[in-house]
């Protein structure tokens, strides 16, 4: 059988918000590789006589470049990302190294979607989303400057965020940073949530507003969801009005 590469979004936790072609997917290959907490994430469909390669963070070039060369060896590979794969995944890296690849020497790439961490947290608090945009914080492969501009410039907009890789044990004041840029044009009493380790058995959600939200509760696997002027508390739920931010 020739090699395959399918670019797996697992969800943001549990097998219970898999879908079931991202299962599929890692069922079906000889070859699984990915983050090793991401590789834990679908431990339930792993089997011994599959090749499972667990990676670190920091080298997902390299993982990237090892999953193509695996499935151009002729091995049905399974790269797995948590989330959706080319929401700060491996999707855009993988599909870059497949490119690379002498188009008849090239195995069939699939892009297999998955459920978003923001979106999740999204469901977990109502309906706060309409418009929105996503922006990463992380300054590792983006200067700070450049998060700073785009921050501010969607904090002029009356879009809902959802904020990733929100603070690790390195960057730390980022956060109030944004939160200071944002108050620029948005109001003090907007509805702000911190969803930590959405779709997990620790799942956190906790809602606060711009100006009062502790950053010190927001961890490495929270997404921050900043609600947009429309969305107000509905019963238990944060909703927006429908079709906008
Ligand atoms: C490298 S990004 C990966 C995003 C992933 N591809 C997705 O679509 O959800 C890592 C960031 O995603 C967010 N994240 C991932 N899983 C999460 C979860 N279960 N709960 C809350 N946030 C999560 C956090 O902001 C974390 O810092």
């Amino acid at each position: 059988m020739p090699g395959a590469l399918w670019i797996v979004g697992l969800g943001p936790g549990g097998a219970d918000a898999r879908t079931e072609r991202a299962a599929a997917a890692v069922r079906g290959a000889e070859a699984v590789v990915g983050y090793g907490p991401y590789v834990d994430q679908c431990a339930d469909l792993l089997r011994d006589d599959q090749l499972v390669e667990r990676g670190t963070m920091g080298e997902e070039e390299a993982r990237a470049q090892r999953a193509v060369a695996l499935a151009v060896a002729g091995r049905r590979v399974a790269l797995v990302s948590s989330g959706d794969a080319g929401i700060f995944g491996m999707a855009a890296l993988a599909l870059r190294a497949a490119a690379a690849v002498p188009e008849d020497a090239r195995p069939p790439v699939e892009v297999v979607p998955g459920v978003t961490a923001g979106v999740a947290a999204a469901a977990a608090l109502g309906a706060p989303l309409g418009d929105f945009a996503t922006v990463s914080l992380s300054d590792v492969l983006v200067p700070w400057e450049q998060v700073e501009a785009r921050i501010s410039a969607l904090a002029a907009t009356d879009l809902a965020l959802t904020l990733y890789n929100p603070r690790s044990r390195t960057r730390t004041w980022q956060l109030d940073r944004v939160r200071e840029l944002l108050l620029e044009h948005r109001a003090p009493r907007t509805a702000v949530a911190l969803a930590t380790d959405v779709g997990r058995p620790d799942q956190r959600i906790e809602v606060a507003t711009l100006a009062d939200f502790d950053a010190e509760r927001v961890a490495m696997r929270t997404v921050v969801l900043v609600a947009g002027p429309t969305a107000e508390r509905v019963g238990s739920w944060l909703v927006t009005a429908r079709g906008r931010g």
